[in-house]
């Protein structure tokens, strides 16, 4: 039996390029109306578990607020792993700025994972979005769940 889909928003909620944060089924995702349509992503960053609606949205790209890693929401890919927004607003002196390669370098330590992806379909003005059990989705996000 194919998982049941969940009313997440009315289509004109969310204006292109935009997102929104739902809980369904006691599960929080993201809801990204992107440039080619409507996506659904969990809401938890793949890099330290940001909350992804507090990025933003180019194209099909969102990006993390956190650290700025990037996914596809097409498929959940990374697109680019974290770039602290600190780097570029580094302090002059010389000890800062090797306290901020350094907290760089721990940042990119921590692995980026893809994020899991839902089907989604509109009708009736309406975004639903389908939820497969935990099982179905890749070992290292079912661990989150
Ligand atoms: S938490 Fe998202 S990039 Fe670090």
């Amino acid at each position: 039996m194919k998982a049941p889909f969940f009313k997440a928003l009315e289509t004109n909620a969310v204006a292109t390029g935009g997102m929104r944060a739902v809980t369904l089924d006691g599960r929080a995702l993201v809801v990204c109306h992107a440039s080619d349509g409507w996506y659904a992503v969990e809401r938890r960053c793949g890099h330290m578990n940001a909350p992804l609606e507090q990025g933003t949205l180019v194209g099909t790209v969102v990006t993390c607020p956190m650290h700025c890693a990037q996914f596809d929401v097409r498929t959940g890919a990374v697109s680019c792993g974290p770039m602290p927004h600190a780097v570029e607003a580094r302090p002059p002196t010389p000890r800062g700025t090797q306290l901020l390669e350094e907290l760089v370098t721990m940042i990119a330590q921590v692995p980026t994972l893809p994020i899991a992806t839902f089907e989604t379909r509109v009708a009736d003005g309406l975004v639903w979005v389908r939820l497969p059990p935990p099982s179905e989705l890749r070992p290292e996000r079912r661990a989150l769940e």
